[in-house]
Formats: C-alpha cells, structure tokens, sequence
C-alpha cells in the first residue's frame, strides 16, 4: 500500500525531470522516506514526553478537577476536584457492593486522563493467580455472633446498633467491633497498554479492525464533545490518550493506549479512625458557607488524610487528628505497599536498572523489595562510596507510587546502559526493561456488618436470570404486599430492617437512587419493611449512635504537587491561625486576645562530626528532629532519623540522650549508624545541636 502510494509520489516528481527511475533510485528514495517517517515518528513520541515532563513538574500524581455544574459571581462557585461532593461522591446503596462516584480528571505520573462516569465496585485483584485484570469479590465482613444468637428481630436490631455505637465510638468496650468492621483502600491505577497487536499498527489490518475502531471510536466522540463543548448524556465516555512509546529499528511507530481502573484493598494494617484527619478546602467551604467543623463533619466534599504514623484525639464526629511534620515512609506508604500491580497479589518482580538493587527502605538490613507491589520510596546502595540512598518515586512528584510487571500486556521502556568494568577496563552492555503501572490512593471505605446481615432471612437470588423474580408483576418496593419486592438481588439489595436507622436517608443527593424504605416479601409472604444495605457515605441516623461516616476521600490533588499551591497553603495555615504562626509575620498582625503559646516548634536542628575519609571525602550531615521526637529523647526513648544526603550517601541513625549530659539536649548520642555501631565513614558517635 504505502510503497505504491510512494511510487505514485516519485513518479509524479520523476516526470518533471521526465528521466526513468532505475530500482537503485526507488530503493535510495524509500530508504530516505523511511528515515524521515521513523525521524519524524521519534519525534511525536518526545513531544508527547516534553508534555508529560512540563505536567510532572507542574503537579503531582493525583485527581485534578471534576465536572462542574455550578456557577456564580466567585471563581469558588465552580466546582473543583470537591463540589457537594468531593470527586462527586454519592450513593448506590441498593446495590450490594456500588460506590458512587462521578467522573473526573485525573494525572498519574504526567498523563492527564479523563474518566468516565466512575461506580466501581468493591473487588480486589485476584488472590490466586496472576492473570491480567483478574479480580475477585472482597468478602463482606461476617455479622457478630452475639446477633445473631439474638431470638428476636427487634433483639437483633438493638445488639446490631450497639456495634455501630462501638465504631463510632472506636470503644471496643462497648462491643469488640474491629473484626466487623473493616477498612478497605480503593484506588486509580493507570498504565500504558499495548494489549493487542491492532493497537500497534492501528489502521492496517482488517482483521483487527473493530478493536482499532473502538478506541478511534472513543477519540472521535471525545474530540467531538470537547470541540463542541458538550457532554455525554450518560457520561460513559472517558479521554484516554494515546502515545507513541517506541520507534523500531526499521522506524515503525509504536502506540501505546493509556487505561485505567478502580480497584478496592482490604487494609492489613491495623487503621483506625483516629489516624484519619480532616483537609481544610477553603474554596470548597467558602463555596458553601462552612465552617471547618461542620465541613469535617457532615459535608459529603470533605477529604482527610492518613496520619504519618498514629493519630489521636478521636471525636465522635468520625475523625481525628495528628501533629504536622517532616517525615517519608508513612503509614499510607505501608498501606500502598500492600497492594499490587497488574500482577496480583501472587506478583513477584524487582528491578535492578543500572545495576542497583532496589532494596525495602522500612528494614536496615538490605532486603530486596517486591516491585510487584506499589512503592515510592526505595533504597539502593551506592556502589562508589557503599553508603546507603533514599529514593522517592518520581522527580518531584509527592505522590506518586508505582508497580512493575513482566506482563507484555503492559508497555515497556527499556534502556542500553554501557559501563566500564573497574577491573578489566572492558566497556559491558546491559538491557534493562521495565513495565511499570502506577497509583494513587482514592478512598478508604469501612465494609460493615450491614452487608450479610439478613435478620428477615429475605430471599436473595444471587443467579442473573432470576433477578426479575423481585420485580415481576409490576413490583416496586412499595409497603403493601400487591408491591413489595419478593425478595431481594444484588441490586435491590433491601436487607436492613428499617427501624435500625432512624428518619430519612442523610444528605439526599440526586444520583442516589436508594429508597428510604422498601417493602419485600418474606418467605411467609409477609412484607417486611427494609432499608438498603449496600455502601453510603453516611449512614441514616442510628438511634442511640448518629449518623456515621462510611467513606473517606483521601486522594491527594495534582494542583498540591505545584510551588504555587504549595505557597497558597502555607499562607492558608498561617492565615487561619495567625496565633498559632504570629511569630511567620514581620509586623505582628493585631489580633484580639493577644498571642498564645501553642505555636508549631520548629524542629531541633543537629550535625554529625565533621569526617575526613576519603572517598567519600570531607563532609557533615544535618539531622532534624521533630518537637515529638525531642520529647521522647527527653524521657528516656531512643529514635530513628536519616541524616540529610552529602557526598552521595545518608545514614540511618539511632539516638538517644547522652547519659552524661543529665537532661541537656546539645549533644545527643548515636547508638547506631546504618545498623552499625561506627558510621563506616567514621563520624564519632554524637549529634551537635547547632543553632540556625
Ligand atoms: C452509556 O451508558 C448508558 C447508561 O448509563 C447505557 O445505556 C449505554 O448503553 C452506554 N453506551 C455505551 C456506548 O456504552
Ligand atoms: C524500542 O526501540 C528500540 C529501537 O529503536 C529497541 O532497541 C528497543 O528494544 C525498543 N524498546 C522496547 C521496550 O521494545
Ligand atoms: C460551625 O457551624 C455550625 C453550624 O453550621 C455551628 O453549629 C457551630 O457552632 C460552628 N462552629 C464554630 C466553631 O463556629
Ligand atoms: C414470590 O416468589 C416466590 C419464588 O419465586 C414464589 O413462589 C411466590 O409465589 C412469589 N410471591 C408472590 C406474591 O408473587
């Protein structure tokens, strides 16, 4: 095809000259074409590269902005990632495992992508095999023993609520509520695809044509929707884009297709709702009038955070809160670390590009991690001076965490890497390959005992061609018995006796389709009167209890990836707490009351000893300690830090109080250095305040 269609091109050119072209001359024009097609082609795959650098250091990994619906005479009238609801979070609790959640414009890793109309489902990657996009039901969590013992259904109820005064509480006096109750992470991964040979040469073959066309389907609607303004009915239409990711030898284009999906992890560590803290979102609260309190508490567009390490001072409104600091590996880093990439839980990889091991950066001891997993911190050892480095995922992007596969499914990079070998003097060559995906966490649901708990031992029809069964003749959920439901299915998932939940459904949003109370047939043929017992964002009110928070946005934002937001929100603290930071103003601003004392304490700032060795040659570290961390070297604890990295290596050092000093904090001591009693490059064993 395309030889002719060059044949044709050159004869037309040859004709002016009107000489015959020998094959010598058609071979040479080809040969020059084919490196200007295989040039150019290299070239459309760094422009998409320079686009994804310029987005990498504008933002980080993260959702950027949702559908907006609003208007006003305030920019903060327009929705951004949060409107009512953050990412417009909302209900779909008749169906048995449906989280509502709209569409919206997400970055990972530099691909800007639009999603569709979102409603996942709470599934997992498959347990047991490593099958690309297989995934499995997360199990709902079992109901108490203690009700189901229970005689009676009003029994049931009673002891039921009891368990959800316990969580809400977090007091497991009340009731052990922890194995009932149990927090699950739901996610974004993305990924470059290279599925199907149709997406390498898109247009060429027939065979592969409707898998060509549906993807060229999906960009011509997009391009038509954006060019036009207007949006898809049913918003099933999601931006995908797609890139060149390699020029062959032979300077053949090859595409890759950006996808992307929502999957749920059951949390192994052991989170409470304590470690979960409010994020303040001025523009969203400005947008609807409230203050911090109400929006923390009731406001579907709230987003928290994961405490570093624990939170604490637990309020009944659903969260809690913990002292902002410096710190790296976190609790979310562990969480993450739990869950893999398109390799499934069985996954097993590691990558040692350029010939350093990427090592676990949460154990001293140099243990190799599994990059099967999602990471984004790492560590390798300096091959030079054999000090230990710290690596954080991405160039500056804070939240970035990544996974490789082997699974070809999954677009390669790969790279030549060419040394020379320190004793033979002979130049090596390696090929290092990488398929990588990547993440970022979206929300932590807590899955409730409400899901398998049936007391009216309703039907459940759990086979698709007898779905209808609960609706046949015209039945709508209604409370007499010409309309109940007869029985229950996976989306009129009616379980929930309603005098469990007291009133209405709370914060009623148009796309929540769940019904306040239904009537369904029992197996007696009785109607009973039952709630939803699928997942909401806030239960109904529960006597005795309130209502309580079921979902917790925690995605973070591209925009808080960029210098500018990151300003904005350093302005923001100070701002919205001028006593707290009076000390950040040069003219202390007049606030009534006067200043207090409960300002954030900077950290305490050490250095090493001051070491000659040489490699790595002259140098010192810097060691920050945080307030809580000098408190606990006050009474007595020992603590972890790194050392800041100079002459390409840190240390990892532990340090208590120097017994000798009796309670003063200028010098401090080093028990260990890398795991080690001396630093191997011989700092002595003490840290030196040093007043900045
Ligand atoms: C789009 O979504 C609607 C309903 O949400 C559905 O009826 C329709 O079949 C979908 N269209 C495509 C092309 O997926
Ligand atoms: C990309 O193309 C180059 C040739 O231009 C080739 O050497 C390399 O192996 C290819 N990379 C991958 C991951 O296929
Ligand atoms: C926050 O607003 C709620 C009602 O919107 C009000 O009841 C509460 O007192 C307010 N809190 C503060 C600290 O002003
Ligand atoms: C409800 O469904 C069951 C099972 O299909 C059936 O036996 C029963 O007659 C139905 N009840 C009514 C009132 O239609």
């Amino acid at each position: 095809m395309r030889l002719l269609f060059l044949l044709g091109v050159l004869g037309g050119a040859i004709m002016v000259t009107s000489q015959t072209p020998t094959v010598a001359d058609l071979q040479k024009e080809v040969d020059h074409l084919q490196q200007t097609l295989g040039g150019l082609s290299r070239q459309m795959m760094l422009q998409q590269l320079f686009v994804e650098e310029r987005i990498r250091s504008d933002g980080g990994s993260g959702v950027k902005q949702i559908r907006n619906n609003a208007g006003g005479s305030k920019t903060y009238y327009h929705d951004t990632f949060a409107g009512r609801g953050f990412l417009s979070v909302h209900e779909h609790s008749n169906y048995d495992r449906t989280i509502g959640l709209g569409e919206f414009i997400g970055v990972l890793n530099g691909v800007e992508f639009r999603t569709r109309h979102n409603d996942y489902k709470l599934k997992r990657p498959s347990t047991t095999s490593s099958d690309y996009h297989k995934t499995e039901d997360i199990p709902f969590p079992d109901v108490p023993p203690s009700v189901l013992n229970k005689k009676t259904v009003a029994e049931q109820v009673t002891e039921m609520q009891e368990y959800f005064r316990a969580f809400h509480n977090q007091d497991i006096k009340i009731r052990d509520y922890r194995p009932y109750f149990k927090p699950v992470l739901c996610y974004v991964e993305g990924a470059w695809t290279t599925n199907t040979k149709t997406l390498d040469e898109p247009f060429q073959s027939d065979r592969h044509f409707i898998d060509a066309t549906s993807w060229f389907d999906l960009q011509e609607k997009i391009r038509f929707m954006s060019a036009t303004g207007s949006k898809n009915q049913f918003e099933n239409l999601s931006y995908l884009p797609t890139t060149i990711i390699n020029v062959t030898e032979s300077g053949e284009p090859v595409y890759a297709q950006w996808n992307y999906r929502i999957l749920c992890h059951p949390i192994k560590y052991n989170l409470k709702l304590a470690d979960l803290k409010p994020v303040d979102d001025l523009s969203t609260r400005m947008n609807f009038m409230q203050n911090m309190t109400k929006f923390a508490r009731d406001s579907k567009g709230a987003r928290f955070t994961v405490a570093p390490t624990s939170g604490n001072h637990y309020t009944s409104d659903g969260y809690g809160t913990y002292t902002d600091s410096h710190q790296t590996h976190v609790t979310l880093d562990k969480i993450m670390n739990e869950i893999p990439g398109v390799d499934n839980y069985p996954g097993k990889d590691s990558d040692d590009s350029f010939g350093l091991m990427k090592n676990r950066i949460d154990i001293k001891e140099p243990t190799q991690l599994n990059t099967a997993y999602y990471y984004r911190h790492y560590k390798v050892q300096n091959p030079g001076a054999m000090g230990l480095l710290n690596r954080h995922v991405g160039y500056s992007d804070p939240t970035l965490w990544t996974a490789t596969t082997k699974n070809p499914k999954v677009a390669a990079v790969s790279v030549n890497d060419c040394t020379r070998d320190p004793k033979t003097h002979k130049m090596g060559c390696k090929i290092y390959t990488v398929r990588s995906t990547y993440a970022i966490p979206l929300e932590i649901i807590w899955m409730t005992p409400l899901s398998k708990w049936n007391p009216h031992n309703l039907k459940l029809y759990t086979n698709r061609n007898e779905f209808h069964k609960v609706t046949d003749g015209g039945r709508n959920g209604g409370v007499t018995a010409a309309k109940a439901f007869n029985g229950t299915s996976f989306a009129n998932y009616y379980l929930t006796p309603s005098i469990f939940f007291h009133g209405g459904e709370a914060n009623r949003d148009p796309a929540d389709t769940a019904k306040d109370v239904v009537g369904v047939l029992d197996q007696h043929g009785q109607v009973q009167r039952v709630s939803a017992s699928g997942y909401r964002i806030f239960t109904p009110e529960i006597p005795n209890v309130g209502k309580v928070r079921i979902r917790y946005p925690i995605a973070p934002a591209h925009q808080e990836g960029g210098v500018p937001w990151k300003n904005l929100m350093a302005l923001q603290d100070i701002v919205m707490d001028m006593k707290k930071y009076e000390k950040m103003f040069e003219a202390a601003p007049a606030i009534s009351g006067g200043a207090s004392s409960n300002g954030h304490k900077p950290d305490t700032h050490y250095i090493t000893s001051t070491t000659h060795d040489d490699p790595p040659g002259m140098h010192v570290h810097d060691v920050y300690l945080t307030e809580e961390e000098m408190t606990a070297l006050k009474h007595g604890a020992t603590v972890s830090a790194y050392t800041t990295e100079d002459n390409g290596h840190q240390h990892e050092l532990v340090i208590t109080m120097d017994p000798h000093l009796q309670g003063r904090t200028n010098r401090l001591k080093i028990t260990t250095c890398d795991g080690l009693r001396n630093c191997w490059d011989h700092h002595n064993n003490a840290l030196y305040v040093k007043t900045d």
